[in-house]
């Protein structure tokens, strides 16, 4: 178990080249023709800029943005799998930036499983164990030449004929530990093929604890479950984790698993760090636009307004009086035009008034449990809101409604870069 220090990493790829590299012959004419069509082929691509953080020793930490903004970079990154192109990584004490996979202690668990299709779940689970190299050998017994011998000439015999070396035994265990903890032991003797998405995906996990690494690696393991199983492993890998308290990153780019599972979300856009704290604090107080609208389902409802004077919020349609408790903020950053946001929940049905918005419904999607509406204002119709209402609170396409804000739940943004306004 350890910490990992992520500073000042920096990654970027030689344009198309790095690309060809894994292309096989036959398609190199039409990579020659691309070539030919992009001029810039030699401009590097920055895919990570200038990360930073610490993920602490046991900690689980989530790094969530959306797709290609550099999430299985960094986690190729920290596993050795890529190149750093500026900056250190650290595990534990040890700086690991020219340190090979194996000697870096980490099991990296992918989004495909990548289990060996000709062994069994057993042999799947012993493989990483059985190698007497790397990092991890400390944790392992090696076998003498006579053992290596004995276990060669009965390995043809039934298995409870076979000899087993002191090492083997210790396999054995481990084995038999890690399929007990992930309730895989009727698994144990069948082939990959043989199993479910949701199994392979647990014998995957089991092969990356059997190790006992000092972190795990996670790239978006659940996403090839179906919703109710996911929902099952996700809360699984959480109380292993717990248990077993092995520092881990986690990518995803499902906000409920970002929210539900890691002590800490990093939220990652465009190669950069958004912003890094625990779930709640990254809901309740977004530090940019981009995480407000990411983070939160349905996603937050923006609307341009002006500060007036004594604290006033100032839109065409609606005037919104601010508690004094922005006073200060606001005084401090100066800006007039400010972007107001407002999650979906966070309206009520109200009567007309100089602080509501009207709206005419356009879509109802009654869950069950609430129902979301889609409308656009009514003195504004280019303007959508999506609003979250009670499941008994009945309405139809066409309604129009009355929506007051709850002003102790807004946002404030500036409009040039987005930057929240802290209260
Ligand atoms: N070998 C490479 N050469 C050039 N560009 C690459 C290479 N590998 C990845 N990229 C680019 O780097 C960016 C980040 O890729 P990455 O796989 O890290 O995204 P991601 O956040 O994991 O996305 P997803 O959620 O879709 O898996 C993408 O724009 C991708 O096209
Ligand atoms: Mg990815």
């Amino acid at each position: 178990m350890a910490q990992v220090v992520v500073e000042n990493v920096y990654k970027s790829y030689r344009g198309k080249a790095d690309r060809t590299d894994r292309v096989d012959k036959s398609k190199k004419a039409d990579i020659a023709l691309s070539k030919d069509l992009s001029k810039d082929k030699s401009q590097p691509i920055s895919v990570l800029r200038d990360i930073n953080f610490t993920v602490e020793d046991g900690e689980f930490l989530v790094l969530v943005g959306p797709s290609g903004c550099g999430k299985s970079t960094l986690l190729r990154l920290l596993a050795g799998l890529e190149e750093l192109t500026g900056g250190n990584i650290k595990i534990g004490d040890r700086t690991i930036n020219n340190l090979p996979p194996k000697a870096r202690d980490i099991a990296m668990v992918f989004q495909n499983y990548a289990l060996y299709p000709h062994l069994n779940i057993y042999d799947n689970i012993a493989f990483g164990l059985r190698r007497n190299s790397g990092a991890d050998s400390h944790k392992k017994v090696r076998s003498s030449w006579w053992e290596s011998a004995l276990t060669a000439t009965t390995s043809y015999l039934p298995r409870s004929m076979r000899y087993m070396s002191a090492k083997e035994k210790q396999v054995r265990d481990r084995v038999r530990y890690v399929a007990s903890l992930l309730q895989i032991e009727p698994l144990l003797a069948r082939f990959p093929k043989e199993l479910s998405g949701g199994q392979k995906q647990r014998v995957a996990l089991g092969r990356a604890i059997a190790r006992n690494p000092q972190v795990f690696l996670m790239d978006e393991p659940l996403s090839n479950l179906d919703a109710k199983l996911r929902t099952q492993t996700r809360a699984q890998i959480v109380q292993l984790q717990r248990q077993l308290k092995t520092t881990t990153v986690y990518v995803t780019h499902d906000q409920t698993e970002a929210m539900t599972m890691g002590d800490r979300i990093a939220v990652i856009n465009n190669g950069q760090i958004q912003q890094i704290a625990p779930p709640l604090e990254i809901y309740e107080r977004p530090a940019n636009r981009f995480v407000a609208e990411f983070i939160g389902s349905p996603a937050m409802n923006f609307l341009p307004v002006n500060l007036g004077s004594s604290l006033k919020l100032v839109s065409p349609h609606f005037t919104l009086e601010l508690p004094d408790t922005w006073a200060k903020s606001l005084e401090h950053s100066q800006a007039k035009s400010l972007v107001l946001g407002i999650r979906p929940q966070h309206f009520t049905i109200d009567r007309e008034s100089e602080s509501s918005i009207q709206i005419e419904i356009d879509l109802v999607e009654a869950l069950g449990n609430e129902t979301y509406i889609s409308a656009h204002l009514i003195a504004q119709p280019d303007t959508i809101l999506t609003v979250s209402l009670p499941p008994d609170q009945l309405v139809r396409i066409g309604d129009r409604l009355w929506l007051s804000i709850n002003i102790d739940k807004i946002h404030l943004f500036t409009v040039d870069d987005g930057r929240a306004i802290a209260i």
